[in-house]
């Protein structure tokens, strides 16, 4: 019953009669595949200047509301140091697709927060080979670049000045590199069909990728599609218990799109399939200014009040949070 065809995964996406079956049996299989463990990342959204104009996104450049920041190197380590003090195995860099963090100095940022004794995650958007490489031997472990969408006609016109062909490049580039590579898609964007959901799933198994995000797209006033819809939130959760279905023990966050569309979203994830959860650890100030899109969670809190939290909600559900660093094997 693992192995669905594209067929199978379209009608269970299009029918809602059997949802409570799909996730009970996702989150079965996570618990066979991955146990209750939950792995944490901590999250620092270290520049919101970014050279991309994804439609969806409130950080795309066209975007002249967005009070832009970049955070120095020193910041981001402290950032770092405080995480790992925290109680964080993992660190996730993320940024827009900002220029200004050449090779060199993402290297050196790499090189002090390997130091500290942790895992870390690249979340920075498309670059050669040769950044990557360097990145890598730098002591980079993981990296995350949703596909967004496979469907490649909808990708090219969500994605005005991108090429879907140079997403699958740096996919390719970063597996062959050693990477633990993360993908993922948006659901519910305007014009996206449940077959290409489908197709989203299958790819995320072809590629074989160790760690799949997805999350609802939410729709951002200041961009062109302020007028869209939100996406749904139960076929979010649909796509993602096909996922652990499909790829079985791979990390799957409990996205905080998915909290935004429902108060308890990420804890119903973690009941359906997920085993990972990525609070944010950049400080209060910075915050609002990362606005992909509205409504964010954790707007206010402090690292420490987050870490806390959902500590407490994973407890809350018989989980706990894992101690190591959450490696996929
Ligand atoms: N709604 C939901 N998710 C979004 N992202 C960007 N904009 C939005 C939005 N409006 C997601 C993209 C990107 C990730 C960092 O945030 O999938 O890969
Ligand atoms: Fe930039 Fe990423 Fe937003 Fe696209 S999704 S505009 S690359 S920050
Ligand atoms: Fe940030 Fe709960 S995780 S307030």
């Amino acid at each position: 019953m693992n192995e669905f065809s594209r067929k199978e995964i379209i009608d269970i996406l299009k029918d809602d009669s059997q949802n409570e079956w799909l996730f009970s049996q996702a989150n079965d299989l996570r618990k066979k595949y991955v146990g209750d463990e939950v792995h944490l990342r901590g999250l620092i959204e270290f520049s919101n200047i970014c050279k991309s104009n994804c439609k969806y996104c409130g950080l795309r450049c066209e975007n002249k509301k967005v009070e832009r920041y970049r955070l120095s190197k020193e910041k981001i380590i402290f950032l770092a140091q405080n995480a790992v003090e925290l109680g964080y195995k993992t660190i996730v860099l993320q940024s827009g697709e900002d220029t200004y963090f050449t090779k060199y100095i993402l290297c050196e940022i790499i090189n002090e927060i390997k130091n500290l004794d942790v895992a870390l995650t690249l979340s920075i958007g498309e670059r050669s080979f040769e950044d990557y490489k360097a990145f890598r031997e730098a002591g980079a472990d993981r990296y995350l670049i949703r596909i967004e969408t496979t469907d490649k006609n909808l990708y090219t016109q969500m994605h005005p000045y991108m090429d879907f062909d140079n997403r699958i490049r740096c996919l390719k580039d970063l597996k062959n590199l050693g990477y633990e590579v993360g993908t993922g898609c948006l659901v519910g964007l305007p014009g996206q069909t449940i077959e290409s959901l489908a197709d989203d799933i299958l790819f995320f198994k072809e590629i074989d990728a160790d760690m799949i995000g997805i999350g609802p797209f939410i729709s951002h006033p200041d961009t062109p599609l302020k007028d869209s819809e939100n996406g749904n939130f139960t076929l979010a959760l649909k796509v993602m218990a096909l996922t652990r279905i499909l790829l079985k023990n791979v990390n799957i966050p409990a996205t905080t799109a998915m909290e935004t569309l429902n108060p308890n979203g990420r804890i119903i994830a973690l009941q359906s399939g997920a085993n990972v959860v990525m609070p944010n650890v950049t400080e209060q100030e910075y915050r609002p200014k990362y606005e992909i899109y509205p409504d964010k969670v954790c707007m206010n809190e402090a690292p420490s009040h987050c870490r806390k939290c959902i500590e407490a909600k994973i407890k809350s559900i018989g989980r706990y949070v894992s101690e190591a660093y959450g490696f996929r094997y």
